[in-house]
């Protein structure tokens, strides 16, 4: 047996690993440090009521033998995909059919299972700093080629994003057969127009490459002009795929459940990509737990809508006492709107590494230093909005107390 040596190349642990295993291991050395996180990007609320009674509902469901269910559909069960067809999109003016939308166990999974249907000879262009999953799904899989001393994949079209372009990728000069994009990004917490979304959908369609979108965040927009979905831009049905995911939406973090959208338009050589990701899924992947589509379903109700509201109105509010704080104590910072991450530049002659470690031991904040995200990262640090209110106002004022100018 052959192992996939893919994998000898790759950081042995995640980028969220490293950084909650530095925390235990200060926590262990400080046990009376009230540590705040502000890093990884996982909720601190609970499930809104809706999400609670209807899943309450459904283990009432589970126990009796009329109601009880089995395997789910592979794709979900028309309930949820009628929810979702028409809140997220023919709400919207956008023409998705239900059988072009697939439900998951979340965004990350099909980030990383969609390479499946893909030729490992592509070559992908990816944002730098980018969420790490695009990258480490992309070497695993045998699309990076080698590193180089830069830190850069051989293989891999990057696409610096950095406070020169406004932290916008520019449209690369080697034509890609795959574009990662994902808007409100992850880290760096901005967000592109639709004359920017428009410019990437044109190279893709008359490049035929294929864009694969990432709306995780598409709640925290609030501007209406932002675009939450990439079928807002006219001619993205025949070259984008669009990744849903309700963690960041309503808490669901610890539920699992997304969705991904594959239009029956999007043709590469003739073939259409969307009974590919139906085979695949219906191969890999049994569905998701009907209680828990049931939790999704009752975020569209109109109940559901008010309480999932609230609950990104506090983390909005979140985001805004970290930014405003910030730039108080004299930090550049981007993002915080439109987006639950804030980037900011860490103090001249830091790395972020330097700087995570510092924030650490001597305010008790963990973020996550910008370098993990990629070497454009180098120099930033990200800090997240989805901590309880209290403690992210007393983590400012901990930074302000240090390093207020
Ligand atoms: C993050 O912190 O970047 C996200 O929470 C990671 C994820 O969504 O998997």
């Amino acid at each position: 047996m052959k192992i996939n040596e893919n994998f000898l190349k790759i950081e042995a642990s995640y980028l969220f690993s490293t950084v909650a295993k530095k925390q235990r291991e200060y926590q262990a050395a400080h046990p009376e440090a009230d540590v705040i996180r502000l890093s990884i990007g996982d909720v601190t609320k609970p499930l809104v009521p809706v999400v609670i009674d209807a899943m309450h509902k459904a283990v009432d469901e589970m126990a009796s033998e009329d109601t009880f269910r089995g395997y789910p559909p592979e794709y979900g069960y028309d309930f949820i995909l009628d929810a979702i067809q028409k809140h997220d999109y023919a709400d919207r003016g956008i023409d998705i059919a239900k059988d072009e939308i697939f439900l998951s166990d979340g965004a990350k999974s099909d980030c990383g299972n969609i390479g499946d249907i893909f030729s490992v000879d592509n070559k992908v262009a990816i944002c730098d700093p980018v969420y790490p999953v695009y990258v480490d799904t992309n070497i695993m899989a045998g699309r990076s080629g080698e590193k180089n001393e830069d830190g850069l994949w051989s293989n891999i079209i990057y696409m610096p994003c950095t406070a020169e372009n406004n932290f916008t990728p520019d449209i690369p000069q080697e034509i890609p057969d795959v574009i990662y994009l994902c808007f409100p990004n992850n880290p760096t917490g901005m967000v592109a127009t639709k004359e920017q979304l428009k410019k990437w959908v044109d190279f893709a369609n008359e490049h035929n490459s294929l864009i694969l979108f990432d709306s995780a965040y598409e709640a925290f927009v609030v501007d209406e002009d932002i675009p939450k979905s990439i079928y807002e831009i006219e001619g993205a049905k025949t070259c984008a795929i669009e990744l849903r995911s309700f963690s960041k939406t309503a808490g669901f973090t610890g539920m699992r459940c997304g969705y991904t959208v594959v239009p029956k338009d999007l043709k590469f050589n003739g073939t259409s990509l969307n009974p590919m990701w139906a085979r695949r899924q219906a191969t890999k992947f049994n569905g998701v737990s009907y209680i828990t589509q049931r939790a999704a379903e009752a975020i569209y109700t109109e109940e559901g809508q008010k309480q999932i509201k609230e609950t990104l109105a506090y983390y909005q509010k979140n985001a805004r006492v970290i930014y405003d704080g910030l730039c108080d104590a004299g930090f550049e910072c981007y993002g915080g709107v439109n987006s639950p991450y804030v980037w900011l530049r860490v103090p001249e002659g830091y790395t972020s590494w330097d700087f995570f470690d510092e924030l650490l031991d001597k305010c008790q904040v963990v973020g996550t230093p910008g370098s993990g995200f990629g070497p454009a990262g180098e120099g930033y640090f990200r800090l997240t909005s989805f901590g309880n209110a209290e403690k992210t106002v007393e983590a400012i004022e901990r930074i302000k107390a240090v390093y207020k100018k």
